[in-house]
């Protein structure tokens, strides 16, 4: 929720019809809900940043001591207060900011991919150590693929952010996958999401069968790499 999207809003309420008569006060508890989503926005995008500058850091490192980088992306995005809501009317929970800050656990995420599986695990091990962010979730999906074929590995960290007056937590979903892995899912996500699309039970073998393949060719991709850099 931007500042010109409540100045757009507010400006919608003007333009109600004459039978609205109480416009003020709509606008008082617009602006009201308004505003709280957008300190939200700013904490959960300040929180996007710790976490982006932290990746940035551990990269940088990296090259300087291996001269080579794990990391090959980094995308973040912030959920949008449409689909905010949309989530919280799923799940039948209270549609405000309040609300949303308790349940929802990616407004915020961010989408790193790595060269290898071993700079996947290596970055999860590193955000763990981190005494100043608690990992509330995880799942890998590298282990445990889905049933679609699909893998990542997904964490939900808790990291504070420091404001002008106070210190304020934000958990950040973070997905960590190889170029392979992003790959695929960016594709089968094209695909599956298209409003013309049919999955028939064919489709979907036919997507997890080209996930395993792309993983066998990841865990080979590996495998060269340590076989170039004498690390078996
Ligand atoms: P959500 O309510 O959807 O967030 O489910 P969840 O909390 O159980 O999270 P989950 O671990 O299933 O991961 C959710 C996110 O992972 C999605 O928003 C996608 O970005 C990604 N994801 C999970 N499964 C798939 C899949 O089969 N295909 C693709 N392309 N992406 C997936
Ligand atoms: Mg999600």
């Amino acid at each position: 929720m931007s500042v010109t999207e409540i100045d757009f809003y507010m400006e919608a309420i003007d333009n109600l019809p004459a039978i609205v008569d109480d416009k003020e006060t709509v606008k008082e508890k617009f602006a009201h809900v308004f505003n709280d989503f957008l300190q939200l926005s700013h904490l959960y995008d300040s929180a996007i940043e710790v976490v982006r500058t932290y990746l940035n850091i551990l990269d940088n490192e990296f090259s300087v001591k291996f001269q080579r980088n794990p990391i090959h992306n980094i995308e973040s995005r912030l959920k949008s207060p449409q689909s905010i809501i949309g989530k919280l009317q799923k799940k039948g929970l209270p549609l405000t900011p309040d609300s949303a800050q308790k349940n929802l656990l990616d407004i915020a995420g961010i989408r790193v991919t790595c060269y290898y599986i071993s700079d996947i695990y290596a970055l999860v091990e590193m955000l763990g150590r981190r005494d100043d962010f608690t990992v509330i979730k995880r799942k890998d999906y590298i282990k445990n693929p889905k049933p679609s074929g699909y893998r990542s590995y997904h964490m939900i960290v808790n990291v504070p952010v420091y404001l002008s007056t106070q210190k304020l937590y934000a958990p950040v979903e973070i997905q960590i996958r190889t170029i392979a892995m992003d790959f695929w899912a960016s594709l089968e996500h094209q695909l599956k999401y298209k409003p013309s699309a049919v999955i028939t039970p064919e489709i979907s073998e036919q997507l997890r069968e080209c996930a395993e393949r792309i993983a066998e060719t990841d865990i080979q991709m590996q495998s060269i790499y340590m076989q170039i850099n004498d690390l078996e």
